[in-house]
């Protein structure tokens, strides 16, 4: 049975003080709003769903580079059918928070031809990336199926016309702040981080 979303728009912010965390986590995160040890349990669930919704079918898994690598690591390694994997970028021409005219310009390396393409995303914000990737992937490669599985969701974030975007898996329901870390970045940096931190909005600002 597929459970509820994680919400975590009302969960404190866990002090980088208390764990053992690197310099540059002290100086630039407001918090750490998920640890990797909960990221990867939820991620395990969502795996297990996907396994029971996908065992007779033909699962590719497509990773959205850069922000999925880590999440597409632990969902992989937890579902427990032969599924292939590969990777699509597109870039977005936004300065940090506007999205603007975005363009599929790695294409994936695997026939996606009547196959089950589950789209893995690290974070749905107003829902233009997703929902641009969803229609190209059909038009394009002619596959069987088209679901998406996202770890976080802005979920008040929506742009005008939107308001519908919603991933088929879904990790947490976080609040409208500029999160990094497991995969996720601010002007690249911080991929590395394995918990999903809040960055200092003068950070953000800078
Ligand atoms: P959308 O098109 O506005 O939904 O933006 C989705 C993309 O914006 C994601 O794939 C991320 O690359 C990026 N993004 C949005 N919010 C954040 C955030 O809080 N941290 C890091 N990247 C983000
Ligand atoms: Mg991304």
């Amino acid at each position: 049975m597929k459970d509820e979303v994680i919400d975590l728009r009302n969960t404190p912010l866990i002090s980088p003080q208390s764990i053992r965390s690197p310099k540059y986590a002290l100086r630039d995160f407001a918090g750490i709003l998920v640890l990797n040890g909960e990221i990867v349990l939820r991620t395990n669930k969502l795996a297990h769903d996907i396994q029971n919704d996908y065992e007779s079918k033909k699962l590719v898994l497509v990773g959205v580079l850069d922000g999925s690598v880590h999440f597409i690591k632990d969902l992989s390694e937890g579902i427990g059918i032969p599924i292939k994997r590969t990777f699509i970028k597109v870039s977005s021409y936004r300065d940090n928070t506007t999205s603007g005219e975005i363009e599929l310009h790695l294409n994936p390396m695997i026939n996606l031809n009547g196959m089950d393409v589950l789209i893995v995303e690290d974070i749905v914000d107003s829902g233009k990336t997703l929902q641009f990737i969803i229609d190209e992937i059909k038009q394009k490669f002619n596959p069987n199926t088209v679901k998406t599985c996202s770890l976080l969701d802005k979920a008040e974030k929506r742009a005008p016309g939107f308001e519908n975007v919603v991933a088929d898996y879904t990790g947490f329901i976080i609040p409208d702040e500029f999160v990094v870390g497991y995969g996720l970045d601010f002007a690249d940096n911080y991929r590395g981080y394995r918990h999903i931190a809040v960055l200092k909005p003068e950070v953000f600002s800078k």
